[in-house]
């Protein structure tokens, strides 16, 4: 009775995580955890925080999705000479919801 009580229990928060998985800002919120797990921010700036180098504020009226993609993978097909870290590796997911966050800089 009591086990059968904590396994419908975590059936429905199981649910629940993958219903929220599909709204938009959880995948804002895991885009916005890419970024700081993968320290955009050593160089980049958002609103003020973070390096000096290049803010990212406004990025997403300035680049289309594809080029934000494309910065990130593979930062010199986009300006031969620069000096951003690229990542060629890092999930599609991540990438998809890191890009779908940078968007919302408006
Ligand atoms: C080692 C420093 C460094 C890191 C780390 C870095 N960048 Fe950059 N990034 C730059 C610099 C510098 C530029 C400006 C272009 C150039 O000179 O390379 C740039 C350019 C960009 C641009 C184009 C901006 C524009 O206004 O056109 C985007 C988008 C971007 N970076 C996203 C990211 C994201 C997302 C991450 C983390 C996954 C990241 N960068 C990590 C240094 C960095």
């Amino acid at each position: 009775m009591k086990s059968s009580t904590v396994f419908l229990g975590v059936g429905v928060l199981a649910v629940i995580g993958a219903v929220v998985g599909f709204l938009p800002d959880a995948e804002l919120d895991h885009g916005k955890e890419v970024y700081s797990m993968q320290k955009c921010a050593l160089c980049h700036s958002v609103a003020g925080i973070g390096g000096n180098k290049s803010p990212l504020d406004g990025v997403g009226s300035k680049l289309k999705s594809e080029e934000i993609k494309k910065w990130i993978r593979t930062p010199k097909a986009m300006k031969a000479d620069s000096t951003m870290k690229a990542y060629p590796n890092l999930p599609e997911r991540d990438l998809d919801d890191l890009t779908a966050y940078l968007m919302t800089l408006k």
